[in-house]
């Protein structure tokens, strides 16, 4: 069930000079998201901007209150932070398909998160779950400089191995994320177990991730970002190509089809995107 509901502000807390975290009381969503859900966030008194904006779901604080982490990149982010506690907005949930948890339940290797920047977002909830199941979870995080790094100690706090990348070097591996885990793939000590992959992040991270996924014969799935229009499956404005194979786990391409990122994701399996398009 799809519900439009007004969500109050309870925390709207600066973590660092551009990332902030957003706490509503949404008593009636709180239960009922899984990790990799979205919310689809509508700013209230205003028609700039008029369409809701997509954030995930960061934590289930409490069966009230809903946590998100989002930076400022433009107008919408910009009232948003600007708001106080207190104040309201319009929250349409549960969005998205979310990350399908049965896929690991099979296998016993660790689990591995790819966070890109705000993909870092969903992975505390996932993180959460992962504890109770007592799956081992190595994070790789990568981030711009180290002072965009957020997340990291809730990360620490609930079991997961942290690895930083940042592409300035500031702070632990210098370069892309998606060659730091190549990098510790590499080691023969860390190919058996396999590990399964829940990725979040920008595209060409992800189209990179799929690459070294590849070679190293892993599977996985990638959480897409991408602007948003109505965010529930009806304007078609967040289409992606992608393939369906012939059978479970088959080389052959039975078909090509065009999925809706808000409705048929943003989950997608990491073999499953056309990126190339
Ligand atoms: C499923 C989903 C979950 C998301 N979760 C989070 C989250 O938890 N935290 C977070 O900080 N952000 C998240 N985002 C991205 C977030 O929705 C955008 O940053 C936000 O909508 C920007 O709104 P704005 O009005 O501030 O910026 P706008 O004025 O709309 O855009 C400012 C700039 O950002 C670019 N931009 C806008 N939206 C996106 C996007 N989705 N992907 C790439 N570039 C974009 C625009 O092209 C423009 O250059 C998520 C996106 C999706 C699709
Ligand atoms: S945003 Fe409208 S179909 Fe996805």
């Amino acid at each position: 069930m799809l519900y439009d509901l007004k969500a109050k502000i309870i925390k709207n807390k600066k973590l660092t000079p551009s990332i902030y975290y957003l706490e509503l009381k949404i008593p009636k969503l709180a239960g009922k998201l899984i990790p990799g859900q979205f919310l689809h966030v509508r700013l209230l008194g205003t028609t700039d901007p008029l369409l809701r904006r997509p954030l995930s779901v960061n934590r289930i604080v409490n069966k009230n209150n809903v946590g998100i982490v989002y930076k400022v990149v433009g107008k919408g982010t910009y009232l948003l932070k600007e708001m106080a506690v207190g104040e309201t907005v319009d929250v349409l949930g549960p969005l998205g398909n979310g990350f399908d948890l049965s896929k690991i339940e099979n296998n016993k290797g660790p689990v591995i998160f790819v966070a890109g920047g705000m993909g870092i977002a969903p992975f505390v909830f996932l993180a959460k779950y992962l504890r109770v199941k007592k799956r081992k979870v190595i994070a790789f995080v990568g981030m711009d400089t180290k002072k965009e790094l957020v997340v990291i100690d809730e990360l620490k706090k609930l079991g997961c191995k942290v690895k930083v990348s940042t592409d300035d070097g500031s702070r632990g591996f210098k370069g892309y994320v998606s060659d730091m885990l190549e990098k510790y793939l590499a080691k023969p000590q860390t190919r058996i177990p396999k590990p399964y992959i829940y990725a979040c992040g920008p595209k060409p991270m992800l189209k990179a991730l799929r690459d070294v996924a590849a070679s190293y014969n892993l599977k996985g799935q990638v959480s897409l970002d991408e602007m948003m229009g109505c965010g529930i499956g009806a304007c078609l404005g967040c289409v992606v190509k992608t393939r369906n194979f012939t059978e479970q786990g088959a080389k052959e391409v039975k078909e090509i089809v065009y999925k809706r990122i808000c409705k048929d994701g943003p989950v997608f399996d990491i073999n499953e995107i056309i990126w190339e398009d």
